[in-house]
């Protein structure tokens, strides 16, 4: 029987190799920990160290429970600052304020040790320090050599040393290795990077390691931007344990910001690029930060975006922004300022309605965090063993 042209057309597509996709690792961005700095005046040193628990907070364990139990997600991200790891006044490097240290690693370790879910690191800092106090722009870009307060590209990596020798024995963490870098030169960007790949990986620290691009680390303007665009520069980072991805980050909004509740952006569309790099690179990819409000449109391009990397081989795992305990009514994402809250579960908006927990993540989010997912062994480029959330850890 001769087969209609158009049915000729599928079973030739038939013969395509079948796409073996596979996210790994799903969960939420825990922001809390950076919080307590914001100085309109930019005064220097605002909220610095800081009290923990009332200016600022790693999780609610409440929180991750529900997400890691009743959501079955196993990746968190954690952020922290690091003025308050490496206090100003030791300087940024392998002396850390002990205390602070403490706060963050029981919130680490609640994560992978009780929960038994991956934990990513995260200096949320936009490779800047000495002053956090108007981020995402105040603070001397870490090694800028014109700039006698700047803190060196060693010293980042000294930093990155010892956090890594802390935490080599837990193959659930994974080192983010700085929240969304920006106007820098990307040589800038790369060195400091590969100062912190070789500082982790001379501490004995095998772990996932995931480096981030300039320009905010976006997905969409991965490729632009000329001689400096990201894609002229993170293929060249090296590392020797051959356990490191890329992190992105896509907002779903008319300028890639993710403060509209419009979403305008087809993930698509703008990730084609980046995606096309990374398979010619041979890398794999997290987002870490995507979002969405509860309108029709963000619906759309949220399952668009969740859709998009559970079909491209090089996506492994993501992160939406942002659960957090200290969000209260406050919308992290995509709202236009309106108050609609986060995605802690349990929190409100500030009409007293449904949060984007309720709203966006339970209705559109939980729909994509895949059924099974790694729950044992390292994180890694490869992936791991898919399961079904195990009753026990
Ligand atoms: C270290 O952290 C603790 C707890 O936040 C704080 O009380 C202390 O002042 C910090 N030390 C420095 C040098 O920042
Ligand atoms: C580096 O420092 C110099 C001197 O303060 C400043 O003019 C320049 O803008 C800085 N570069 C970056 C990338 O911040
Ligand atoms: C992707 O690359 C093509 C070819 O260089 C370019 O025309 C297009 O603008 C790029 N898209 C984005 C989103 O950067
Ligand atoms: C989104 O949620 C907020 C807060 O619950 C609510 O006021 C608003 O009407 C919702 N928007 C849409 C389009 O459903």
């Amino acid at each position: 029987m001769k087969l209609p042209a158009s049915n000729a057309a599928v079973c030739a597509a038939a013969l395509l190799p079948v796409a073996s996709a596979t996210i790994y690792y799903a969960g939420v961005a825990q922001s809390g920990g950076e919080f307590g700095v914001w100085s309109a005046t930019s005064t220097k040193g605002t909220g610095l160290p800081g009290r923990f628990g009332v200016d600022y907070q790693f999780i609610s364990t409440a929180g991750v429970d529900t997400m890691t139990d009743q959501n079955k997600v196993n990746l968190h991200r954690v952020a922290f600052l690091l003025e308050r790891m490496c206090p100003p006044s030791y300087g940024l490097g392998a002396k850390f304020n002990e205390t602070h240290f403490d706060y963050y690693k029981q919130a680490i370790n609640y994560i992978t040790k009780t929960k038994g879910a991956y934990a990513i690191l995260d200096p949320h800092n936009y490779m800047r320090y000495n002053d956090p106090s108007s981020q995402p722009m105040s603070g001397s870009v870490i090694g800028n050599s014109s700039d006698p307060t700047a803190a060196t590209t060693a010293q980042f990596g000294e930093f990155w040393g010892e956090l890594a020798r802390r935490f080599a024995d837990n193959e659930k963490v994974i080192f983010g290795l700085m929240n969304e870098p920006h106007d820098m030169p990307s040589a800038l960007l790369v060195a400091n990077l590969q100062a912190a790949i070789d500082g982790i990986r001379k501490a004995g620290a095998k772990n996932l390691i995931i480096a981030p691009g300039n320009s905010w680390t976006g997905g969409h303007s991965w490729t632009q931007g000329g001689a400096e665009a990201s894609s002229n520069w993170l293929q060249k980072l090296v590392d020797p344990a051959g356990n490191l991805a890329i992190d992105i980050h896509e907002y779903l909004d008319v300028d890639f910001s993710g403060s509209h509740a419009a979403c305008q952006q087809d993930p698509a569309t703008n990730l084609a690029n980046v995606t096309a790099w990374l398979r010619e690179h041979k890398l794999k990819a997290f987002i870490t930060e995507f979002g969405g409000s509860n309108t029709t449109s963000c619906t759309t391009m949220l399952n668009g975006i969740l859709d998009y990397m559970a079909q491209n081989d090089e996506y492994i795992g993501w992160t939406a922004w942002a659960a957090g305990p200290f969000w209260g009514s406050n919308s992290p994402c995509c709202t236009d300022s309106k108050q609609w809250g986060s995605l802690e579960p349990g929190s409100k908006a500030a009409d007293g309605g449904p949060s984007l927990y309720d709203t966006v993540w339970l209705p559109v989010i939980q729909k994509k965090v895949p059924a099974k997912l790694q729950w044992r062994g390292m994180a890694s480029v490869k992936g791991g063993r898919l399961e079904e959330k195990p009753q026990k850890h």
